[in-house]
């Protein structure tokens, strides 16, 4: 049986991601769509933690159980929360999110498992760790956190 999981990104963009993992080693697919993006790249992240209590400031950093640098999300370095971007193909339109990802799980108790954590918009796009930028291996440099929202589980 899958395992799914969904999101409700509020903020200064709205939006809103499923999550499904068909069994433990299977990847994780996001689907779903984002409303309000500028036209561009925007960075996307697993952040630490579901605590949205001073808005998404409080999901503190990239998910990073290992302490490795921010990396793209095909590269061998990177964080687990390190989903790269979304691509917004015009200003304030609908974004659609597919993403496939094989290091996040929905597996409660799987140490890269996401559920209870934070989903993250930024308002910039992520240089996935190359722009030479003094954040670039710690957040990508994506600039403010638009929209984020807890990840919970869903009926499966
Ligand atoms: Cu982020
Ligand atoms: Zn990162």
């Amino acid at each position: 049986m899958s395992l799914k999981a969904v999101c409700v990104l509020n903020g200064d963009v709205t939006g809103t991601v499923y999550f499904e993992q068909r069994d433990a080693k299977s990847p994780v697919v996001l689907t779903g769509e984002v409303k309000g993006l500028t036209k561009g790249k925007h960075g996307f992240h697993i952040h630490e933690f579901g605590d949205n209590t001073n808005g998404c400031t409080s999901a503190g950093a990239h998910f990073n159980p290992l302490k490795s640098d921010h990396g793209a999300p095909d590269a061998t370095v990177r964080h687990v929360g390190d989903l790269g971007n979304i691509d917004c193909s015009y200003d304030k339109g609908v974004t659609k999110v597919y993403v496939q990802d094989k290091q996040i799980s929905l597996v409660p108790e799987h140490p890269n498992s996401i559920v209870g954590r934070t989903l993250v918009v930024h308002a910039d796009p992520d240089d996935l760790g190359v722009g030479g930028h003094e954040l670039s291996k710690t957040t990508g440099n994506a600039g403010a956190r638009i929209a984020c929202g807890v990840i919970g589980l869903a009926k499966s």
